[in-house]
């Protein structure tokens, strides 16, 4: 047979609330069009995000209920480590509550005014906490990347002409560290490949530059260097994210994508000094270090999720359901990020909605109307996220408009995916009808989770 099914059977399952067209209008307007703001109460298909909404194993919560609580030295805590070691080969690790704990210290220690943070691609709360910090991210991709239709197997590269020319340029004293996202979530779950990752750091090990990896989709990344380069073919996943994870010196990590948990995250890292900084705030923001900010049974829940996350049918399953999804678009000459990520499909908004300009959120209209349609969630990735405003006041728009349908891992069955390709397949058909928004509220930082908007 060909037919590559779920590599899992259901045990338990949550019922869907289905709502009419009419009442998605009046929730829609509540929410100020800021899908973000809509209850989840209220969505029949969410995919929001495939961050913290996985379904855990029964492996994984029989091994919650051995989570030891105790504040110091917890036993919970050293299964994590080992872990975690296991598959990074890291020496230090820290636990902290998410991915953006991490990186908040992280980057409060090597970031500061007058510092850059070099990436692939920079993903929202990582960018924020760059610039919270007061230094700037600078995002160098590959040109192969920014164009939405072309197909080649790491549009996640990071451009290494561009990378020297900017330490060259910005003087490397003035580098904080340069980050590679594997896979480039804001640029639609491309995978970076290890040759690439190899010559990043060869690069900055050249210019004494740290170097580190932003690995929450570090498996799916590692399945994508197994499929699609040469010499990796007959490697295990783990044995690819060893090769990787030797060329930095860290990675931060979210445990709410590729550790199927809920919660958690981690920051691994070689340096002894940096490490006691690091651990130093710590201890005043998330907790002591065998816990930093989680119950012992999130550290469970995480040590079991990273060996299940290495088992390559259920890789093989989940790259294979991006496929399918991608699929069914193409027939249609539906306009998304080809080829189709790790975690999720992104529709190109601008290819999908010409009539829609920057600054009326071509994104955000398409988002909305797949939950008109068929109450389906999305995100934008576009202007909204990712804009910002010039001296006079316009909007300099991001370099793509994207809608990503992320799809959490195990929860939605094929059925699923069909009816999603359906909706967005009826929306496309009406796409002429579609009017962008204008914001009448946002905040200064991460303005895309709380603005309110109104149709124009
Ligand atoms: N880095 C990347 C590449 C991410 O995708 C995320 C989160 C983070 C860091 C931060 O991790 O949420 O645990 O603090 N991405 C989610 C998403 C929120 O929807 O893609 P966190």
């Amino acid at each position: 047979a060909t037919t590559i099914i779920e590599p899992f059977r259901i045990k338990s399952v949550e019922p869907l609330r289905f709502t009419t067209k009419d009442q998605r209008a009046g929730i829609l307007a509540e929410a100020f069009y800021n899908p973000f703001m809509i209850r989840a109460d209220d969505v029949l298909i969410d995919l929001l995000t495939d961050s913290g909404t996985s379904a855990m194993s029964s492996r994984q919560w029989a091994a919650m209920m051995e989570g030891d609580e105790s504040y110091a030295g917890s036993k919970s805590f050293y299964r994590f480590e080992a872990a975690v070691k296991k598959i990074t080969g890291m020496k230090n690790i820290i636990p902290t509550h998410q991915g953006r704990a991490s990186e908040k210290i992280l980057f409060t220690i090597t970031g500061g005014p007058g510092k850059y943070f070099l990436s692939n691609t920079l993903f929202d709360t990582t960018r924020a906490n760059i610039e919270f910090s007061g230094a700037e991210g600078i995002d160098l991709l590959t040109e192969e990347a920014r164009h939405p239709a072309a197909i080649a197997p790491f549009k996640g590269n990071i451009d290494l002409v561009a990378l020297e020319e900017t330490i060259r340029e910005k003087g490397a004293a003035r580098i904080a560290m340069c980050i590679i996202t594997i896979t480039n979530n804001s640029g639609g779950g491309q995978p970076v490949s290890m040759e690439n990752i190899r010559a990043a750091g060869r690069i900055c090990k050249q210019y004494g530059i740290l170097f580190f990896i932003d690995a929450c989709r570090f498996a799916e990344n590692c399945y994508f260097i197994k499929q699609r380069e040469e010499g990796y073919a007959a490697k295990t996943v783990g044995e690819i994210a060893g090769e990787l994870f030797s060329y930095a010196d860290g990675c931060t990590m979210s445990a709410k994508k590729d550790a199927f948990a809920n919660i958690g995250g981690f920051l691994a890292l070689n340096d002894d000094d940096l490490t006691r900084e690091c651990r130093n705030l710590l201890v005043i923001t998330e907790g002591f270090p065998t816990y930093g900010g989680l119950a012992g049974r999130d550290l469970e829940a995480i040590a079991v999720g990273l060996e299940e996350i290495m088992d390559e049918h259920y890789l093989q399953y989940r790259i294979r359901s991006m496929e399918y999804i991608g699929e069914k678009l193409e027939v249609e000459g539906i306009p998304f990020i080809k080829p189709v990520g790790g975690h999720a499909v992104y529709l190109d908004a601008k290819a999908f909605l010409p009539q829609v300009p920057s600054h009326q959120y071509p994104g955000l209209s398409l988002s909305n109307a797949l939950y008109m349609e068929g109450g389906i969630r999305s995100v934008e990735i576009g202007s909204l996220m990712f804009g910002k405003y010039a001296e006079d006041g316009s909007l300099v728009p991001a370099p793509m408009e994207l809608v990503r349908l992320a799809i959490p891992r195990r929860v939605y069955t094929q059925s699923h995916i069909d009816y999603v390709a359906e909706i967005i397949i009826d929306v496309f058909k009406k796409r002429d009808e579609l009017n962008g928004y204008t914001i009448v509220y946002e905040a200064p930082l991460l303005r895309h989770f709380t603005a309110k908007l109104k149709p124009v």
